[in-house]
C-alpha cells in the first residue's frame, strides 16, 4: 500500500482582528447574537500590503522550513481556494516563482469551496504517486473578507481571512488517506457569483439549508472514512473538521459520540475560513503538540458546490 504522511505544517493570519463588538459598531447584531447561533467571537481580515499570495507565502516558507525541505525537493504544488488574487496565474504558480520550485513542478489552483483542502490532499496523494520528486506542497488559502456583502448580516459575520500549508512526503509503505469525497451541483444554497454575471461577488448563502446539509454529511463522511482505513473513530486521534459553525461540530462530536477533547477547534478566533480552516487549524494542532508523531487526524470539510470530503492523515 503506497501513500502520504504530514511532514510538517505552517499558517499565516492577518494582523487586523475584527472582534463581534467591532462589528455591533457597524451593523445591527450583538456579540450574543454571534456567539451563540455561531461559536465565533472573532476573526481576521487583510488590510493594506496582506493578500491572498501573501498570507500563502508566510504559510508554505513556516511549512517549508520546519519540515527541512528544500524547495527544490517540491514535485507538487496546490492551493484549495476561491478567493485567490488573479483567477490567472494560479496563487500555486506564483509560489513556484516566489519559492523557487523547479519548473517541471506541477502547480495549479483548485476549487471545492470549504471541503478544498481535503480534496487537494487526496490530489496530491495521487499526483505523488507519478511524480519526480515526492514532496508536495499543499494549501488551504482564502480572503473572505473580499467577497462579503457587509449589507447581509446573516453571511459577513460569520468569515474571515487566512492560509494553512502542509508539506506531504509521499512513501511506498505509507498509509493511503482512505480519502472520501462527493458533491452535489446546487447554485441556490451556496453561491458567489463570477466575472460578467453582472453582479458583485458577493457570498449569497441559504444558512439554514448548508447548515442542514452539514449535519447530514460531516457524521457520515467521517463514519465512511475511518471504515474505509479499517478502524474504528475511538481510533483516530484527532479530529480537525471545517470551523464553519460550532453548532454544526457540536452535532456531529454527538452523533459520532467523539471525545471532545479530541476535537478541539478555533472557529472562536478564526471564524470560518473556508478552504484554509483545515490546515489552520492542523498547524495549531501540530504547534500546540496536540498532535503528535505518528499520530492519525480524521481532516473533513463540506461547503460550497456542494461538496464534502474526508481524509485519514497520519503525522511523520
Ligand atoms: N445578528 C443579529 N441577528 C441576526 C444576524 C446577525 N448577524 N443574522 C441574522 N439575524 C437574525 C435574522 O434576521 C432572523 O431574525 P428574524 O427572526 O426576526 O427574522 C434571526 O436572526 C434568525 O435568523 P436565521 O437565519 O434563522 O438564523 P439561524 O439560526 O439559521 O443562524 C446561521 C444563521 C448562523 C448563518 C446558520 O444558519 C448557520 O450557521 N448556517 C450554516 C452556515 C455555514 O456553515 N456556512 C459555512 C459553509 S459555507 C462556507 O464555508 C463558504
Amino acid at each position: 500500500m503506497s501513500g502520504i504522511k504530514l511532514l510538517a505544517t505552517g499558517s499565516a493570519l492577518p494582523q487586523h482582528v475584527i472582534t463581534n463588538h467591532d462589528l455591533e459598531q457597524i451593523m445591527d447584531t450583538s456579540d450574543e447574537w454571534i456567539r451563540t447561533r455561531t461559536g465565533i467571537g472573532a476573526r481576521h481580515h487583510c488590510r493594506g500590503e496582506e493578500c491572498h499570495t501573501s498570507l500563502c507565502l508566510d504559510a508554505a516558507r513556516k511549512a517549508l522550513e520546519r519540515g527541512g525541505i528544500d524547495p527544490q525537493q517540491i514535485g507538487v504544488c496546490l492551493v484549495a481556494t476561491l478567493t485567490q488574487d488573479h483567477l490567472t496565474p494560479a496563487t500555486a504558480c506564483v509560489l513556484q516563482k516566489e519559492l523557487g520550485f523547479q519548473e517541471d513542478t506541477i502547480c495549479f489552483d483548485l476549487n471545492a469551496a470549504c471541503s478544498g483542502f481535503v480534496y487537494a490532499l487526496h490530489t496530491a496523494e495521487c499526483l505523488l504517486a507519478a511524480a519526480k520528486r515526492k514532496y508536495a506542497l499543499v494549501l488551504g488559502a482564502e480572503v473572505l473578507s473580499r467577497v462579503m456583502d457587509l449589507t447581509d448580516r446573516s453571511t459577513c459575520v460569520l468569515f474571515g481571512d487566512g492560509a494553512g500549508a502542509a508539506i506531504l512526503e509521499w512513501g511506498e509503505d505509507y498509509p493511503s488517506l482512505c480519502a472520501v469525497m462527493g458533491s452535489r451541483g446546487n447554485r441556490q444554497v451556496l453561491m458567489i457569483p463570477g466575472v460578467n454575471t453582472g453582479d458583485p461577488s458577493y457570498i449569497h448563502m441559504d444558512g439554514k439549508e448548508v447548515f442542514r446539509f452539514a449535519v447530514e454529511v460531516l457524521p457520515r463522511c467521517a463514519k465512511e472514512v475511518a471504515a474505509k482505513a479499517g478502524i474504528s473513530l475511538d481510533e483516530v486521534d484527532r479530529f480537525a473538521f471545517h470551523q464553519a459553525n460550532q453548532r454544526i461540530l457540536d452535532h456531529a462530536i454527538k452523533k459520532l459520540k467523539l471525545d471532545p477533547a479530541k476535537c478541539t477547534g478555533n472557529i472562536a478566533h478564526t471564524g470560518n475560513t473556508s478552504a484554509a480552516s483545515v490546515p489552520i487549524l492542523l498547524d495549531q494542532l501540530v504547534s500546540s503538540g496536540q498532535l503528535r508523531s505518528g499520530q492519525k487526524v480524521l481532516c473533513a470539510g463540506f461547503g460550497g458546490g456542494l461538496t464534502w470530503a474526508g481524509a485519514l492523515l497520519q503525522l511523520a
